[in-house]
């Protein structure tokens, strides 16, 4: 069935945050990268400011895996939410939404429907934000047009093997 393809695009993706990091996985062979987190903290990203200082306030130690109530991890920023769910204070008394069946609200920590609502709003009290392993880098807000020229000249210079 498979023998006339001829190849498969791959596609690298997660942690990717730099041109050097873009040449790196080019080298091995992927045909491209696919790059979320570093746009977060840009001017075009429609995330509310509160949701992206969240990165940029960000440390290292910051970034870890949360068990989602729905049964799936996920990567996201410690924050004062965070660690009252980890207390066992944000257990949902009902569930108005029966938004997915693996979710049983008498079973779950916190309500994440209503934790992605808040942080979509900027209510980062009652939510937190979910971010790639290299959020932590975000310094500040950039446009897409410098982040895009970065990566450009961080790529050139790999090429060149100056970096
Ligand atoms: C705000 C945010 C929300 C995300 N939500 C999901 C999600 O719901 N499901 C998923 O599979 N990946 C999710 N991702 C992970 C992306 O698939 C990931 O960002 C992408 O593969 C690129 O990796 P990078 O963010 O490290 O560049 C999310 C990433 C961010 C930054």
């Amino acid at each position: 069935m498979y023998k006339d393809i001829k190849s498969i695009p791959v596609i690298a993706a997660g942690g990717i945050y730099s041109g050097q990091d873009i040449y790196r996985f080019i080298q091995l062979g992927a045909s491209g990268v696919q790059m979320g987190t570093i746009f977060v903290t840009s001017e075009e990203c429609d995330a509310p400011y509160a949701f992206k200082k969240t990165y940029i306030d960000s440390n290292q130690e910051d970034i870890i895996i949360i068990q989602s109530p729905v049964g799936m991890p996920g990567r996201a920023i410690r924050n004062g939410y965070i660690n009252k769910i980890e207390s066992g204070t944000e257990v949902p008394k009902n569930c108005p939404l029966h938004c997915i069946k693996t979710c049983d609200y008498q079973k779950s920590p916190y309500c994440i429907m209503k934790a992605l609502y808040n942080s979509s709003k900027g209510n980062m009290k009652r939510g937190y934000a979910f971010a790639g392993s290299n959020a932590y880098l975000a310094k500040k807000i950039s446009t897409v047009k410098e982040i895009i020229s970065a990566l450009k000249a961080e790529y050139e210079m790999a090429e060149l093997k100056m970096i």
